[in-house]
């Protein structure tokens, strides 16, 4: 199930293909040849933006692939922020650092080859933004750490949300047993929660972004 008509997606990647940086269309080709998850163009943009309102500088991400989400952070905190990037693939990191490093944004960059939930822990503090786009059926575990640590004004975001529409039960299969009910349950518990406000951007699979009011 598509979540935004191909026409309306082509129309809003044209507008933002004003991006033109080398390394971001490199980062775009690497994902497109090995066909790997990135939350791309349109989503990236819209992390810069929230990042930028926020005036934030303390981010961390769970799940940051070889580096895409945390370009778009990092062109809005600016070097003197502090973003944590997470994954278990140590590729991942030699990447991501040499991308971010030949984008000059590597200046707020923090890398922590292992898994999320554990570098998290052991980082103390609360954050301006936490970013989730890990495995799903680790996504309710996310939320209940995330939400502890995320400041006042502060966000939640993550990918993923809608799944490809599977989450209106109406699209059948799952990518692997339980990811889209550990989906649902998250959403669930974000909407529900009186300490959030909350919406889903339904662009490209689906944003949860849920802003800590108390
Ligand atoms: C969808 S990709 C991340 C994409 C990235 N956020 C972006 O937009 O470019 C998910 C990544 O999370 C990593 N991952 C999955 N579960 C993880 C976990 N529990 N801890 C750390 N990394 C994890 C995977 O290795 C994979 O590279």
């Amino acid at each position: 199930m598509d979540i935004v008509d191909p026409d309306v997606e082509a129309y809003l990647v044209a507008l933002a293909s004003t991006d033109d940086d080398p390394i971001l269309l490199e980062m775009e080709s690497l994902a497109k040849k090995h066909d790997f998850p990135i939350i791309g163009r349109l989503c990236g943009r819209m992390l810069e933006v929230f990042a930028r309102t926020l005036g934030a500088k303390r981010i961390f991400e769970m799940g940051s692939g070889f580096g895409y989400s945390a370009y778009w952070f990092s062109r809005a905190t600016g070097p003197d922020g502090e973003i944590h990037l997470t994954d278990t693939d140590t590729e991942n990191e030699t990447k991501a650092l040499d991308f971010l490093q030949r984008a000059g944004l590597d200046g707020p960059i923090a890398f922590h080859a292992s898994d999320a939930f554990g570098a998290f822990k052991g980082t103390t503090g609360e954050f301006d933004i936490v970013y989730c786009d890990i495995d799903k059926d680790a996504y309710p575990e996310a939320w209940d750490l995330a939400k502890a640590r995320i400041r006042v004004g502060g966000l939640f975001i993550c990918d993923n949300v809608l799944w490809s529409g599977r989450v209106t039960g109406k699209v059948s299969g799952d990518v692997r047993e339980g990811y889209t009910e550990a989906i649902m349950n998250m959403n669930q518990a974000i909407a529900t929660d009186d300490d959030w406000r909350s919406t889903i951007v339904p662009l490209r699979d689906g944003v949860v972004v849920a802003v800590r009011t108390s």
